[in-house]
């Protein structure tokens, strides 16, 4: 029994008081470091950075590898042969099949396998039911494309002793150099070495061997490095091989070491991008030698990393193994297709022709060395020289983004949670009342039965159809979240139905495996099976998760796969999945999966019921190359702070350059409360996010946009219709995305490869092919922006066509309800001007074309629209324009792009007939039509009996530092045809 005296009263109350103070503070969240890995406590990382550190400080070191020249065999440009590892202090090799493949592209792959393994000739520990071999499945799961082998690719005769020389890719400018002893391979562009593996000699694949058990005295010994110098040597340091801890859980490792290592350089380039998903810089810092370098390698282990941090190497949600090195006008890049945990160390070294030099003249080289716990060592690599070239090649193999539905690229409302159906009819209705367009609002959580997903929580959601249909009445859509976790409760019968028809991911003993996530005890959908995926589909029929319609659409949350009470909150290692692979050999691939199979079935909802399929809408929280075929993805939990806000653009760009454009970051932040600032910022920069959706976590305070109060909410809406009338050049550039990999939002060295000071520049992007220029404010009481102009062009304001001229940087104004933003002379940029409700209502619309008139005078833009919902673009439903304005004429041509007409073409057409020109600016207009007063425009088919029409132009004069500008009202023309306005 407690008894309060006065003085435990005082107590009580100061402690109350305290804790009220706590929460008052924003507190410093943080990343719980200890519970995520260091490479220190990686086993195999550890391995191999002291691998690294033996090789390179040993100036006897001898790699040990070797391609033994009578196995070698090259035939229709496949070369095959056999790798010998030599085992330390033994006359005994390892054999290593390679398999070197070089594809029409201009793509070349280095596969390395493990004969032993490939055989199984291998003893599994602990009675493990694992498979034996060496993972080989990342390819079906990330390789779509660009594998046809080239015809083309032959041995050089004139190979030096002891090399095979290869000629590949585009006019056989490529050349692989496969050096046999100490194996490694030079990849070369006309005759400039570009690549190098095993440069360095760090090449590792730790073979398959027996674990030999040693009496615990001579361990023991070992451990404390008792041993004479010369035994050294001879003993390998196994303390990291076997059964591996880690915040209290055991990995059994029944394959023990099985890692495999390579290092590959960039000689002559100091720039790397790429190796997905991490804060930090786009131009990827060293994580060797101290000062502002990193102390651990990159890391690649999908994980739910709860308030994660800036500025870091520590891995995130979703992982692309693909890297791009940039020097000047060259960009060559490299794709390590492994789905295991990965790590990569990143040094540079300058090399000078002159000790004297002070520096000019040298040359930086980029060294990598690539980390792998498991599987195959396979490497793609791509020669360039462009970086759209490495980038396409790279999207051929893995696909290109989907062409998302129109919707999904306008704005997004979401949070934690809203939580009635008349909260979210209520917030539909006051978006209107403020007059901010929206398309999109989400269901967390919080809208199901218990966390028990494929239903409704009845009290709270009593009419869901209701609530879909209110939203389609101004062409609103839905997405509702569905994990990869189902409940373990009895009568449930999603989990009923997942272990009778046994499609679960089981443990290390073949049972099912449970752990812990929102819904408490839970089992995990494993979507490598293809059961389990056909399954998966039959459960989004309408149907069947009742409530819901064709407005409807999905969020795949926690599919890292996040467990609470998981190692590092992920999986164990040696969980079993589909064909017994363990999960230490696909984790990186296992939240692809699951969207493939969410994906798979919302195309199956609507062929199966309703035959007028729409293009699926799915978000992803984890991925792997080749997401980008399915979806969006975002980055996961930031928080409500000017970093956050400042680092999710080169994430964002990363994505981009790294094959997976579809990208956003929570507008707002998720943890915490914006301040009125932050957030309106952060609708400015979302503006730019190819996915646009605000987002908040459940505690906290309620911020819709018309919430702020003014002038926030107006600052916020501009913004957002900002986005809304640039759309019709947002979707042409996802329509490019998709057709060619290029990136949505492209960083500087995308677009000037030959501007070495504008490599390092990742706070300031380019839209599609537009010349569109931004440069989001991301820091608190910032009222100007310096922008950087790479070239000699003319860039104009976008709001109020103040001139600038390149290249220089320059300070362009930015108090709070302005985004620093430009157009670079030479595009012509569509946009929608009329404010609509949702993106839908803007179908028909008519259109305003702005030429943007550059120092050449000649300006260009594209257009692509289709219905932007179904697949009937593949049946020809589509109009594909180009625009061109030809300064020595003075004329403005609009010409299809488009390729034969398909079967639904002329349908399209006719239904586009009324969508016209409304308006046509031409900012930067010339000084010699100051007394012009109409335009002659001639049609395709038109109606005129001359076949031409006269229109006025308005012309304004250059005022101050503003361009002249002029403007064609109303031209009549229409979209889809053909036609000239000559000025
Ligand atoms: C974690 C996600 O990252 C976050 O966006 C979401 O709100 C919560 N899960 C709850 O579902």
């Amino acid at each position: 029994m407690y008894y309060f005296d006065g003085s435990s009263r005082r107590w009580t109350s100061l402690l109350t008081l305290f804790c009220i103070l706590c929460l008052l503070i924003t507190p410093a969240v943080s990343v719980k470091r200890e519970n995520f890995k260091t490479c220190d406590q990686s086993g195999f990382c550890k391995r191999n950075r002291a691998y690294a550190d033996t090789a390179l400080s040993e100036s006897r070191w001898q790699a040990p590898y070797a391609l033994d020249p009578s196995t070698v065999k090259f035939d229709k440009g496949v070369l095959t042969g056999t790798v010998l590892k030599k085992i330390i202090n033994t006359n005994d090799n390892v054999r290593l099949p390679l398999k070197i493949t070089f594809h029409e592209s201009g793509t070349a792959r280095v596969t390395i396998d493990e004969e032993r393994r490939q055989k199984g000739d291998i003893e599994l520990r602990h009675g493990s039911k694992a498979r034996k071999e060496r993972y080989n499945e990342a390819e079906k799961w990330a390789i779509v494309g660009g594998t046809t082998v080239s015809a083309g690719a032959a041995l050089n005769s004139d190979a030096e002793k002891g090399t095979t020389r290869i000629m590949y890719g585009p006019g056989s400018k490529f050349e692989a150099v496969i050096r046999h002893e100490p194996y490694g391979i030079e990849f070369k562009r006309e005759g400039e070495t570009q690549i190098k593996f095993n440069d360095r000699g760090l090449m590792n694949v730790e073979h398959w061997r027996a674990k030999v058990d040693k009496p615990a005295e001579e361990q023991k010994e070992g451990d404390e490095a008792v041993v004479a110098e010369s035994d050294k040597e001879a003993a390998e340091d196994e303390s990291t091989w076997w059964d591996e801890k880690f915040g209290g859980n055991t990995d059994s490792k029944p394959k023990g070491p099985e890692a495999v290592a390579l290092d590959i350089s960039f000689p002559g380039y100091q720039n790397v991008y790429g190796a997905a998903e991490h804060t930090g810089p786009l131009s990827l810092k060293e994580t060797r030698g101290g000062d502002d370098k990193y102390t651990d390698p990159y890391r690649l282990y999908n994980s739910d990393v709860f308030e994660y941090e800036m500025d870091s190497p520590m891995t995130l949600y979703g992982s692309i193994p693909f890297m791009q090195a940039q020097k000047k006008n060259s960009n060559v890049g490299v794709f390590w297709l492994n789905a295991a945990e990965t790590w990569i160390d990143i040094t540079k070294s300058t090399t000078s022709a002159n000790p004297l030099s002070l520096g000019i003249g040298s040359e930086v080289t980029t060294q990598t060395h690539w980390i792998s716990e498991a599987g195959l060592l396979d490497v793609f690599v791509f020669l360039g020289p462009t970086p759209q070239d490495v980038i396409g090649a790279y999207g051929e193999l893995t696909g290109y983004s989907q062409l998302p539905q129109q919707f999904s690229i306008a704005y997004h409302q979401c949070r934690w949670n809203y939580v009635t159906d008349e909260d979210v009819k209520d917030v539909d209705r006051k978006f209107d009342k403020h007059r901010i367009p929206y398309d999109v609002i989400w269901l967390d959580i919080e809208y199901t039965d218990g966390k028990k997903y494929f239903t409704w929580d009845p009290m709270t959601f009593g009419d869901p159809i209701g609530m879909q249909k209110q939203l389609d009445d101004h062409e609103r859509k839905l997405v509702a979240i569905i994990d990869p976790h189902i409940k373990n409760e009895g009568g449930y019968h999603v989990v009923d139905e997942l272990k009778s028809k046994d499609l679960a991911i089981k443990n290390k003993d073949g049972n099912i495996y449970e752990g812990w996530c929102w819904p408490g005890s839970s089992h995990w959908v494993d979507c490598f099976s293809p059961k389990a995926r056909d399954w998966w589909k039959g459960l989004f029929r309408y149907d069947k998760f009742k409530g819901t319609g064709k407005n409807s659409f999905i969020w795949n949350d926690m599919n890292e796969p996040s467990v609470f009470n998981g190692p590092e909150t992920t999986s164990p290692k040696d969980n079993l999945h589909y064909g017994d692979w363990e999960h230490r050999d696909l984790h990186n691939i296992n939240g692809m999966t699951f969207v493939n199979a969410t994906y798979e079935a919302l195309l199956a909802r609507d062929k199966d019921e309703d035959k007028h399929p729409v293009r699926p809408f799915v978000l992803t929280r984890s991925f792997y190359s080749g997401s980008q075929r399915l979806g969006a993805m975002w980055t996961g939990d930031n928080q409500a702070a000017w970093p956050h806000l400042e680092a999710s653009i080169p994430m964002i760009l990363s994505m981009g350059i790294s094959g997976y454009p579809f990208a956003g970051a929570d507008v707002g932040g998720f943890f915490g409360n914006p301040s009125k600032e932050l957030l309106a910022r952060w609708y400015q920069a979302g503006a730019f996010y190819p996915f646009m959706r605000g987002h908040a976590h459940i505690d906290t305070r309620r911020r819709e946009p018309y919430l702020a109060g003014e002038p926030y909410t107006q600052i916020i809406a501009q913004a957002i219709r900002l986005r809304y009338s640039l759309l019709p050049a947002w979707y042409t550039a996802f329509h490019e995305a998709s057709t060619t990999g290029a990136p949505i939002v492209r960083p500087n060295y995308y677009v000037h490869p030959g501007d070495e000071k504008g490599f390092g520049i990742d706070d300031q992007f380019y839209l599609g092919s537009y010349g569109l220029l931004a440069k989001p404010v991301t820091r608190e009481g910032q009222e100007g922006q310096d922008m950087y102009l790479a070239d000699k062009e003319k860039y104009y304001d976008y709001f109020d066509y103040w001139m600038y001229e390149g290249p220089t940087t320059v300070t362009v104004a930015a108090p709070l309800d302005t985004i620093p933003f430009l157009m670079r002379g030479g595009h012509i940029i569509p946009r929608r001007d009329r404010p609509r409700r949702s993106s839908g209502l803007m179908k028909f619309d008519p259109l305003t074309l702005v030429v943007v008139i550059g120092n050449s005078g000649d300006a260009e833009g594209t257009l692509y629209l289709d219905d932007g919902e179904s697949f009937n673009y593949k049946e020809g439903a589509y109009i594909h324009r180009r625009f061109s304005y030809q300064g020595a004429t003075s004329t403005l041509t609009s010409e299809d792009l488009a390729a034969l007409p398909g079967k639904k073409t002329n349908e399209y057409l006719k239904q586009m007939e009324k969508v016209r020109v409304e308006k046509v600016i031409v900012v930067g207009a010339p000084q010699t039509w100051a007394g012009k007063t109409e335009v002659e425009i001639s049609e395709e088919g038109g109606k005129s009996s001359s076949g031409t029409k006269k229109v006025p132009l308005e012309f304004h004069g250059q005022e101050g530092g503003k361009a002249a500008w002029a403007v064609v009202r109303d031209p009549g023309v229409q979209i889809g045809s053909g036609w000239k306005i000559a000025f």
